[in-house]
């Protein structure tokens, strides 16, 4: 696997004690009142702050894909405009559980389908050339991601007391495939957001996978400013990709890593893989 110095130092520095600092540091701002939309990466975090800003605040065309402004990332409260009517921030955050998130939506994807994902950003935006087994070893291990292996995510957000004492809300990727309208009614009545049905269809559409491809286009030199293939970061939007690149032996080492938070979830760890 070809990775550039600059790759391996920022790997390096990620698992540092100065990591833990710097996070520390941005979560200094976090207060009981904001709400964190907390996801491992990869599991659908930009599709859902596409919906909640358009069913929040109807910010319409405005938003781009890396767009700050509306839902932002942990730290950087002050590229912030809008609160919620409740007055804290609607925060995103990859990072795992720290005690002063109080209330949290948790977004969840099928680990399987999250590692392919990521293979192919980690491909566009460092250029690296390992196959997909050779990458998958170093995503059970939670290597590229500062947060750690996708498992222990997992655990460590359903464990805290966000969802012990009725602050947290779980969504799944696969269920805002089936059901978006669904998903973002609970959202809304979790954040005491009146959603109306004109909302909640422009929060659909704000969010349809062609309407944010648009976007994404729209932003390009924003998004893709990377080493490696051009890829798009709205890239394939479906359920179970996985399968078309997990081989037996792959889904065998995946099982035995993160089968615990995969039941957990509830996803079906015994489907049939398609020959590679
Ligand atoms: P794939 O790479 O499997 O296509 P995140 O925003 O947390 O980084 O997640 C990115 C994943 O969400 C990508 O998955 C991306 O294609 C998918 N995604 C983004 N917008 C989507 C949409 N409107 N509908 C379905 N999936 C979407």
């Amino acid at each position: 696997m070809k990775l550039s110095v600059r790759h391996r130092l920022r790997t390096g520095l990620r698992r540092s004690v100065i990591r833990n600092w710097v996070v520390a540091y941005r979560f200094r701002g976090v207060t009981a009142q904001d709400v964190l939309l907390a996801t491992y990466p990869k599991s659908g975090a930009t599709w859902l702050t596409f919906m909640l800003s358009e069913l929040i605040w109807g910010v319409g065309e405005q938003q781009d894909i890396m767009d700050l402004r509306f839902i932002p990332t942990v730290g950087n409260q002050r590229l912030g405009v809008n609160r919620l009517p409740s007055g804290g921030w609607l925060l995103r955050t990859h990072e795992r559980y720290r005690p002063c998130c109080k209330k949290a939506i948790y977004v969840v994807r099928d680990g399987r389908d999250v590692a392919v994902s990521l293979y192919f950003q980690i491909k566009r935006a460092l250029g690296m050339d390992a196959d997909f087994s050779e990458f998958l070893e170093y995503f059970l291990a939670g290597h590229f991601v500062g947060a750690g292996p996708w498992g222990r995510h997992v655990d460590e957000w359903l464990d805290s007391p966000c969802f012990q004492n009725g602050s947290g809300l779980l969504v799944r990727y696969e269920d805002m495939q089936l059901d978006a309208r669904r998903e973002l009614e609970r959202c809304a009545e979790f954040l005491d957001i009146e959603a109306t049905p004109e909302r909640v269809e422009s929060a659909i559409a704000a969010g349809s996978f062609d309407s944010m491809r648009k976007t994404e286009k729209r932003s390009e030199a924003l998004v893709h400013n990377e080493k490696g293939p051009k890829i798009s970061f709205v890239r394939k939007g479906v359920v179970g990709d996985w399968q078309n690149h997990f081989s037996a032996q792959d889904l065998e080492r995946f099982n035995a890593a993160a089968r615990p938070a995969m039941e957990r979830l509830g996803y079906d760890l015994d489907e049939v893989v398609a020959p590679a």
